[in-house]
């Protein structure tokens, strides 16, 4: 489906307008992590206008979406205990912030925006950087924003019709239409996303913080019933533990989002790590509340069959406010699904600037200075998603697609000590972190193979390989698709876009 023929135009490059020399992704010297204003003035840029708040908001808005919301259920099926499941819980928020930590370093070595691109570049150089830029454009960064829209359908619809399912493609038009929404909000002006995400940051925090306090109201009450014995009935498989993983980690996914944009960050050295280390301990402590806060009104067993906790709760808690609870599943995915497309806008851009993918992806709106065309592309794919796949299937998959690569940004960050020990590096994680985050994740890769064997993995692996097959020709050899270079200046001024000026000239 819409994997093959996008795939079908990625890695055309056409040289002509391009100012950028394809080349490396080389470190920047210290005088270049600086904010606005050094060099950089007058010619076409993204701007530098992500500060602190911002920046934890893009965390934290992202990181909260769909998963508190719905996982507890699936954690709880795949453990056995709700011990076990807080276990998990905290488990994923630890090696969240032990992930985004080694990013931190990452992210404040190679100050170009893209993650995970930008670091393979520099650690591997080119063809497993264009394998990741290959997935995510068309796999992951997409899955992420179809699950969280197709989250929203679901809480939006369901606030409307009590009585039965609401009907699968009506959910699927709400989904396409936050999504088009969402589009033209990240076209139309980064402040304004950035200021969406604000808002929409703050608002479930709110949210959260209704169910933390309902939940320590009950408790006061005396409904602790359901928090003794916690570790009965937990179930010990290595496949098992993994895949409630992968649940967990959904809810947590979105730490490193602001490695994404990092050339937009004011002062990135100071304040990338510092949204980290204020924006994922936030997380975790939030969902632990929640945890408990669900256990004070239903037992263990309803909390695994309930459809949607959340709604569930807001049902025996919040009385006749209890719409409240579906109103705040929808701000809270619709708050992570425009930081989920605001850092796949970067991530595109970042990868086409070197000739990894289209040109014109890369280029910028020459007035309201937001990449136009990558979010369009990666929308066109995350709308097809929508329409052709559920919440569940996604899930799982994604996350072991997701984790091959978080292992590989590990894998560059240890490499790196070694052969680039004199690249500057403004924060220093202690080099055991990234080897326990590497060696998790191979288990979390390896775990559910091992467990249940499933074509599906496969089928994953050979998808990112399958990569080299249009890097081969188009990227290394250059080859030039017949009439590319009238289609980007077709597009050039449908968009009105330009291309930018490389940071690294
Ligand atoms: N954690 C979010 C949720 O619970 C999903 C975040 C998607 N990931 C991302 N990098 N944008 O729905």
């Amino acid at each position: 489906g819409a994997g093959g023929n996008a795939g079908g135009d990625s890695g055309g490059r056409c040289n002509g307008t391009a100012p950028q020399d394809g080349g490396e992704a080389g470190p920047k010297g210290p005088d270049q992590l600086e904010g606005p204003g050094t060099a950089q003035n007058d010619s076409l840029h993204l701007k530098r206008r992500v500060g602190l708040v911002s920046g934890v908001a893009l965390i934290v808005g992202t990181m909260i979406g769909s998963g508190i919301f719905v996982s507890p259920s699936g954690l709880l099926e795949r453990t056995g205990s709700i011990g076990m499941s807080f276990v998990i819980w905290m488990a994923c928020g630890l090696l969240s912030l032990l992930g985004a930590l080694s990013y931190a370093e990452l992210g404040t070595m190679n100050t170009s925006s893209g993650a995970e691109y930008a670091y393979f570049m520099d650690a591997f150089g080119a063809p497993p950087a264009f394998l990741f830029s290959w997935a995510s454009t068309l796999v992951l960064k997409p899955s992420q924003m179809a699950i969280i829209c197709l989250s929203f359908g679901k809480y939006a619809v369901e606030a409307f019709v009590t009585e039965c399912e609401p009907p699968d493609i009506v959910v699927k038009m709400v989904a396409l239409l936050a999504m088009v929404v969402i589009l033209y909000v990240n076209c139309y002006s980064v402040n304004l996303a950035t200021s969406v995400q604000n808002v929409f940051t703050a608002a479930k925090l709110v949210a959260v913080l209704i169910v933390i306090m309902g939940g320590a109201y009950k408790m006061f009450e005396g409904n602790t019933q359901h928090l003794k014995e916690p570790f009965k009935d937990t179930q010990f498989s290595i496949g098992n533990i993994a895949t409630a993983f992968y649940t967990g980690l959904w809810a947590y996914d979105g730490w490193n989002n602001l490695n994404y944009v990092t050339e937009e960050i004011k002062n990135p050295s100071k304040n990338l790590p510092r949204s980290i280390v204020i924006g994922i301990p936030l997380v975790t402590v939030c969902y632990a509340l929640i945890n408990v806060s669900y256990l004070t009104v239903m037992s263990p067993m309803e909390m695994a069959t309930s459809e949607a906790v959340a709604v569930t709760f807001g049902n025996r808690v919040l009385g006749v406010m209890s719409w409240l609870m579906p109103l705040s599943v929808t701000i809270s995915t619709f708050g992570s699904a425009n930081g989920t497309l605001f850092a796949a806008g970067r991530l595109c851009f970042a990868a086409s600037r070197e000739g990894h993918l289209l040109d014109i992806l890369s280029y910028v709106h020459v007035r309201r200075y937001t990449p136009a065309p990558g979010l369009v592309f990666h929308s066109i794919i995350a709308g097809a998603m929508v329409m052709y796949g559920t919440i569940d299937s996604l899930i799982d998959f994604f996350s072991f697609t997701a984790w091959i690569f978080y292992g590989g940004a590990m894998v560059a960050l240890i490499m790196m000590r070694y052969t680039k020990p004199n690249y500057p590096r403004p924060y220093k994680v202690p080099i055991i972190i990234p080897y326990l985050v590497l060696v998790i994740s191979i288990y979390l890769i390896i775990g559910p193979i091992v467990d249940k064997p499933t074509i599906e993995y496969l089928y994953a692996s050979f998808f990112i390989l399958g990569g080299m097959v249009f890097y081969v020709p188009f990227v290394h050899y250059k080859l030039r698709i017949p009439y590319m270079d009238g289609v980007t200046v077709f597009l050039q001024m449908l968009f009105e876009v330009a291309p930018t000026t490389s940071m690294f000239d």
